[in-house]
């Protein structure tokens, strides 16, 4: 099996606390898959892409564990040496792309810092390449299009630079941190399309942040379950909906209106996140906590071919 990354045991904490932010995450992305990762607000989601990315905020670290792209673990990589990579061969798009893009920058300047630093290009080499990147993404009128600033285009014009400068130094991963939530539906929906597009045809292997749960059925091949920074359950897209395992994914698809309709993760779900439990994460909600799990944490063990869960009475 080919995996372009696999995160083990990565476990983050902030400095001057216990309690770790994320607990041995462990998961694998395959060459060219769409890995989905649900999860409600604060369960760790965006900490593992910036993880993933060497970009965790200075009062956090990484106690342990190994983050390993095609073999190699980024961990041990100096921030230079990870500086030529991010973009390059990892890339992500954010939610919000007025705050990602620089203000004061043309799309131009942008696109053509990148292709500088990552691929050497300048000058007309590197104007062709920025220009077929974007009328790739769907931006109309490329060449008019990059002498325009970030405030000058709307917000489905400005998420598909963000996917622009994701794509434009053809990276192996690309991680979409919630990258259509601020945007309207029809809006959204061709987003979503456009990165499925770029996934079949670039084989980008690729990481979807999201609460919402009928994305992810259509567009993942296999999902994480997130809760407050461990990973519950971890299966195919069609097992997991079918067949889910751990009580707290039974009961975020018990709400599940079925095809074609939409549900989200409300954000009034939040729990805490941190988890420096000796006991099971989901015990306090959990409609029949079994004994052993108030006296132990449950490890995520895979219980039927490529399905994980992390719960005693499911294992
Ligand atoms: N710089 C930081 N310092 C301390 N704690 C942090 C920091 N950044 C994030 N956290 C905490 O880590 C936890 C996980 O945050 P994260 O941003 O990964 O959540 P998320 O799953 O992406 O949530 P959302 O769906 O709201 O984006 C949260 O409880 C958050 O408060
Ligand atoms: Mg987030």
């Amino acid at each position: 099996m080919q995996y372009v990354l696999e995160v083990k045991d990565l476990t983050v904490k902030q400095k001057g606390s216990f309690q770790p932010l994320l607990k041995d995450i462990s998961f694998t992305l395959k060459k060219g898959e769409i890995l989905g990762i649900l999860g409600e607000s604060g369960s760790g989601k965006s900490l593992t892409a910036l993880s993933i990315l060497g970009l965790l905020p200075k009062e956090l670290y990484y106690e342990k564990g190994q983050i390993l792209f095609n073999g190699m673990n980024l961990l041990t990589l100096k921030e230079d040496e990870f500086a030529k990579l991010r973009g390059k061969e990892i890339s992500i798009i954010l939610q919000d792309p007025l705050s990602s893009l620089n203000p004061v920058l043309s799309i131009e300047e942008q696109l053509s810092e990148m292709v500088k630093f990552h691929l050497g290009l300048n000058g007309k080499e590197g104007k062709e390449l920025i220009i077929k990147t974007l009328r790739e993404v769907g931006v109309p009128d490329p060449e008019l299009r990059l002498k325009n600033y970030p405030h000058e285009l709307s917000g489905g014009l400005r998420q598909r630079v963000m996917i622009a400068m994701g794509i434009v130094c053809s990276p192996q991963i690309l991680i979409a941190d919630e990258p259509t939530t601020a945007l309207d539906l029809t809006i959204q929906l061709q987003i979503i399309a456009l990165l499925k597009k770029l996934n079949q045809e670039k084989g980008l292997s690729l990481i979807f942040i999201t609460h919402d749960l009928g994305i992810l059925r259509w567009l993942a091949e296999r999902i994480l379950v997130y809760y407050r920074g461990e990973i519950l359950e971890i299966a195919q897209t069609r097992d997991l909906f079918s067949n889910p395992l751990h009580p707290y994914t039974k009961l975020l698809f018990s709400s599940y209106p079925g095809k074609g309709e939409r549900i989200f993760l409300a954000n009034t779900l939040k729990g805490d996140s941190s988890n420096g439990l000796s006991y099971c994460s989901f015990y306090e909600r959990c409609f029949h906590p079994c004994d052993k799990s108030l006296r132990e944490a449950p490890a995520l063990m895979e219980v039927q071919s490529e399905h994980w869960v992390r719960c005693f009475q499911s294992a």
